[in-house]
C-alpha cells in the first residue's frame, strides 16, 4: 500500500474503448511520488493503452473514448481546462523506438524548453548539461553536442530521448518498453539510468521482460485482457502473488 500523501497519481475505474471495443475494463491503480512501477502482462493486455491514457496520448487518435478518474497531484488530467502540452511536460513519455529529431544533440535536448519560449543561452546550456548528466550520457557526448543525434547508437539515442524528456522537468515519466529495441548492453545502460533517477522521479515502465521488472521496479502491476489482476511490491508479485493468473504468468505458463 502507498500512503495517501505519498501518491502522485490516483486512477479509478479507467475504461477505454477503441470504437465499440472496450480495451480497458475499469482499472484502479495508484502511483507513489518516487520510484519505479512496472506494468507487466502478455501482449495485448492493455499496458500501452493504459499508459497512453495517463498523458492523454489517445486525444491524438480518432474514435477512442476514455472514462474514469485520473487525479494527478490533485488535478484532473481529463479536465476540459487541462492544457495537454503542459500536461505532457509534467508527464513525459519515452517510447520503444528511440525518436531523436534530425537535429544536433544539443537541439534535441533543449527542444521542449525552446518550445516553451526559453531563449536565454545560459539557461538552455545548463538544462542541457544537467539533463544529459541525469540521463547518464553526458560523458559520452559532451564533446559532440553539435553533431546530429541520428549518428548515435540506438542506446545512446534512447538516453538522449530520456534527457529531452527530463529537460522540461517532468514529475512523472512514462516509458513504454524503452529497451525492447536495444541490444543487451544498451538495455543495461538504460536500466542503470532509470535506477539513478529512482529517488527524483516517479516512473511507470511497461516491460515484457519479467527479469527487467524484477531488477528495477519497486512495485509491479499485472495486466491481463484489459484488466488489472493485481499490484503489489515487486518482490511479492514474483515470489508470492495473490492471484492464480499472476502465478501462471510469472511461471511462464502463458504470455
Ligand atoms: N489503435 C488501436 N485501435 C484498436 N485497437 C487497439 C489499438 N491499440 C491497441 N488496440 C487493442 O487494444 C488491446 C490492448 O492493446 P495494448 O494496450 O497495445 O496492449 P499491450 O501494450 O499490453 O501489448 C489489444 O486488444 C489491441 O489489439
Ligand atoms: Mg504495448
Amino acid at each position: 500500500m502507498i500512503n495517501q500523501a505519498d501518491k502522485i497519481l490516483i486512477t479509478r475505474d479507467v475504461r477505454l474503448w477503441y470504437g465499440q471495443k472496450e480495451a480497458l475494463h475499469g482499472i484502479d491503480l495508484d502511483f507513489p511520488k518516487k520510484g519505479i512501477t512496472a506494468l507487466i502482462g502478455p501482449s495485448g493486455s492493455g499496458k500501452s493503452t493504459y499508459l497512453r491514457a495517463l498523458n492523454r496520448m489517445h486525444d491524438l487518435e480518432d474514435n477512442v473514448t476514455v472514462t474514469g478518474s485520473f487525479n494527478f497531484n490533485g488535478s484532473d488530467i481529463y479536465a476540459p481546462t487541462t492544457d495537454t502540452v503542459d500536461l505532457r511536460k509534467k508527464i513525459g513519455m519515452v517510447f520503444q523506438q528511440p525518436n531523436p529529431f534530425p537535429f544536433s544533440i544539443y537541439d534535441n535536448v533543449v527542444f521542449g524548453l525552446r518550445l516553451a519560449g526559453v531563449k536565454d543561452r545560459k539557461v538552455l546550456d545548463q538544462a542541457m548539461e544537467e539533463s544529459l548528466k541525469a540521463a547518464s550520457i553526458w560523458e559520452e557526448v559532451k564533446d559532440d553536442l553539435q553533431k546530429s543525434a541520428l549518428g548515435l547508437s540506438g542506446g545512446q539515442q534512447q538516453r538522449v530521448s530520456i534527457a529531452r524528456v527530463l529537460a522540461t522537468q517532468p514529475e512523472l515519466l512514462l516509458l513504454d518498453e524503452p529497451t525492447s529495441a536495444l541490444d543487451p548492453v544498451s538495455s543495461h545502460n538504460i536500466e542503470e539510468t532509470l535506477m539513478n533517477l529512482h529517488d527524483q522521479y516517479a516512473m511507470i515502465i511497461v516491460t515484457h521482460s519479467m527479469s527487467q521488472a524484477s531488477r528495477i521496479s519497486d512495485r509491479t502491476a499485472f495486466f491481463l485482457n484489459g484488466s488489472l489482476i493485481e499490484v503489489d511490491d515487486t518482490r511479492k508479485i514474483f515470489i508470492d502473488p495473490s492471484q492464480k493468473e499472476t502465478q501462471d504468468y510469472i511461471s511462464g505458463r502463458f504470455g
